[in-house]
């Protein structure tokens, strides 16, 4: 399996215009996402994990603009990439699954009516091989009975098979890369747990690669292979899965770790971490985490912390050697 990245993302900024000001959304992201891996994406709400996807394939909303950055797709800057070449990369290339799966779906179109089309869009195929192949595609996402379900509504599927259904369509051209945001929480702990080993199964079998995005770290632990931590729209720490649910350093992955239940806690209450994120908007001098942590020092509060990378653990930390 070839590790080199087939997506670069570089120095990215976002801001939203609220009130004719600008409000930094993501504020310089970088990272690689390797070939065949699974890159999980984790934080708490209003991080900035949905805004940094949609600028992947160039779907923000009109009022975030991309400040500055590059976003190479095996080395072509999908932000200066003409719109034609972008659709042809769209869907095709590097496909989504969005954060609401059941609004995604078209209301008043059969799921095979949804499927096909999108087949018949990309590909030069008849409506007889494309009703073959959404066949296929249902089959591969655990749908049973797929011929007969293939007439049937979104309303007709539960929120689990609906979600299947996404993970088809997003996967019905093969893509190199699937960004599944939040793609489980709606979703049951049962069947958050078939939607995730399918993604995996099926990552495994095509070579794809994945950004998972998810405010859940016990899930990213179950599929990723490196977990990039965001903050109010930094990096706060990046390293292998292994590496970082062993050894995290950044305090912020610290509590966020200690608040997960697990099997082996028997506390009465989780500790949670103190404070909230900082809101968009607010003037931010420092480190954003520094209000809510525990080791901050004076510094902390006045200058960003640069990422320090030792032995391929990045973290965004001035007490890293000290905590
Ligand atoms: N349309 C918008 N106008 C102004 N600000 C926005 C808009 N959409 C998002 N934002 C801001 O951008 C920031 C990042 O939002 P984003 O949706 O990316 O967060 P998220 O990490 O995906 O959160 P969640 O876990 O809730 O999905 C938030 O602070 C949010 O307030
Ligand atoms: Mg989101």
């Amino acid at each position: 399996m070839s590790n080199s990245p087939v997506l670069q993302v570089r120095d990215l900024q976002i801001d939203f215009m609220v009130d004719k000001r600008s409000v930094p959304v993501i504020r310089g992201l970088s990272y690689d996402l390797p070939a065949g891996r699974i890159l999980a994406v984790v934080g708490e709400s209003g991080s900035g994990k949905t805004v940094h996807a949609l600028s992947l394939l160039k779907l923000l909303p009109p009022a975030a603009a991309v400040r500055c950055g590059e976003i190479l797709y095996k080395g072509k800057n999908l932000l200066t990439l003409p719109d034609t070449e972008l659709r042809q990369i769209r869907g095709q290339k590097i496909s989504m699954i969005f954060q609401d799966p059941v609004a995604s779906l078209n209301p008043v179109l059969t799921i095979g009516e949804q499927l096909i089309e999108t087949l018949r869009a990309h590909r030069k195929i008849t409506k007889q091989e494309a009703f073959a192949q959404a066949i296929s595609l249902l089959e591969k996402v655990g749908i049973a009975d797929a011929g007969k379900r293939l007439a049937e509504y979104p309303f007709q599927f539960s929120g689990g098979m609906c979600q299947r259904v996404m993970i088809a369509m997003a996967l019905a051209l093969s893509p190199d890369i699937l960004i599944a945001d939040e793609p489980t929480t709606a979703l049951d702990v049962t069947i958050q747990a078939q939607i995730i080993r399918l993604i995996k199964k099926l990552q495994q079998s095509s070579g794809m690669s994945v950004i998972f995005i998810t405010h859940n770290l016990a899930l990213a632990s179950q599929v990723a292979d490196e977990v990039l931590v965001l903050y109010s729209g930094l990096c706060m720490e990046q390293a292998s899965a292994a590496d970082l649910f062993a050894n995290p350093v950044h305090p912020y992955t610290r509590g966020l770790l200690a608040s997960l239940p697990s099997v082996k806690t028997r506390l009465e209450r989780l500790p949670a971490i103190a404070g909230t994120p900082p809101v968009a908007g607010e003037q931010l001098v420092g480190c954003p985490f520094a209000p809510r942590c525990p080791h901050a020092v004076e510094k902390c509060r006045h200058e960003i912390p640069p990422l320090t990378n030792r032995a391929g653990h990045w973290t965004r930390c001035f007490r890293r050697d000290q905590i």
